[in-house]
């Protein structure tokens, strides 16, 4: 656990880099995360920390690891276990530190070269003051020793406001083919930065559904940096369909492909 974890660090903490998926219902968020997460095991950046914050909680699905079937816990449910059935019981141990060692020992999935945690459905109703303040400080111990932390986020703004994470490096907001996305796109970046969330990049991505012919209209509309787009891949939609994980995609892959150009031209 945390010995464990902390021993893999080897000195690495200023590196750790954290990039982050928005976007609208369906553009292709999580599928974006889960080949970002192929790309970086393949060029050996790891360990990788996966956060979902969707509740509806696919990217495990992704990337072939089933949290509840390993007995592992989301969040929502061990903020809920800490703050509300434990109350103030444990004296003298600060919250954020109580949260931080149920996520390493009942949270966290570890593999060999990602690990795992979901958010889950919900959080303890009533003051959010306390568990947010405890998460967040939590969350920043237990991603320094990672290499990449990749954050996949449901559609829709709100998660922001939750401010979970304050410092990230890269926001890739993914578009779809409509008017909508593009007001997306001004709204999540005018989001961010309300809410005081500290990021070094907010680059914009096409989904595989807007047409090619499309991009540089994307680019002209925009005033963020357009990165390009994500490539179609019948065989991603049948991996989605069969619950198979995207990480054993084939390396020419035309989604894989265009993914891995993006991260070069995000510079990582
Ligand atoms: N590059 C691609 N090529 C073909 N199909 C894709 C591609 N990316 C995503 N899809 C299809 O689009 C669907 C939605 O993708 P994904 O779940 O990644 O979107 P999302 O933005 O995370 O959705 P949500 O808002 O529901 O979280 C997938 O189930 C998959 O079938
Ligand atoms: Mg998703």
């Amino acid at each position: 656990m945390h010995a464990n974890k902390n021993s893999r660090a080897h000195g690495k903490r200023s590196c750790m880099k954290k990039l982050i998926s928005m976007g609208r219902g369906g553009s292709g968020k999580t599928t974006f995360v889960a080949l970002m997460t192929k790309y970086f095991i393949e060029k050996g950046e790891t360990p990788l920390l996966l956060i979902d914050v969707d509740p509806d909680q696919n990217l495990g699905e992704m990337v072939g690891i089933d949290l509840k079937e390993m007995g592992k816990k989301t969040i929502s449910e061990l903020l809920t276990e800490t703050f509300k059935e434990e109350g103030g019981t444990t004296v003298g141990v600060p919250p954020s530190e109580r949260i931080e060692s149920k996520i390493w020992e009942v949270g966290l999935y570890e593999g060999a070269s990602f690990d795992l945690i979901a958010v889950g459905t919900k959080f303890i109703e009533g003051c959010y003051c306390l568990p947010d303040a405890a998460l967040k400080k939590a969350l920043e111990n237990l991603t320094k020793t990672y290499r990449y932390v990749l954050i996949d986020s449901p559609a829709g703004l709100e998660h922001l406001n939750r401010r979970i994470s304050t410092q990230v490096d890269d926001i890739f907001d993914i578009i779809d083919p409509s008017q909508k996305a593009f007001n997306h796109v001004e709204r999540a970046y005018k989001v961010a930065k309300e809410v005081k969330i500290h990021f070094k990049n907010f680059y914009v991505i096409a989904g595989n559904r807007v047409p090619r012919e499309l991009e540089a209209e994307v680019e002209k509309r925009i005033e963020q940096k357009y990165l390009g787009k994500i490539a179609y891949d019948k065989n991603v939609e049948n991996y989605v369909l069969s619950g198979k994980s995207l990480l054993e995609l084939s390396s020419s892959s035309p989604a894989y492909n265009s993914v891995r150009e993006l991260m070069k031209k995000a510079v990582h």
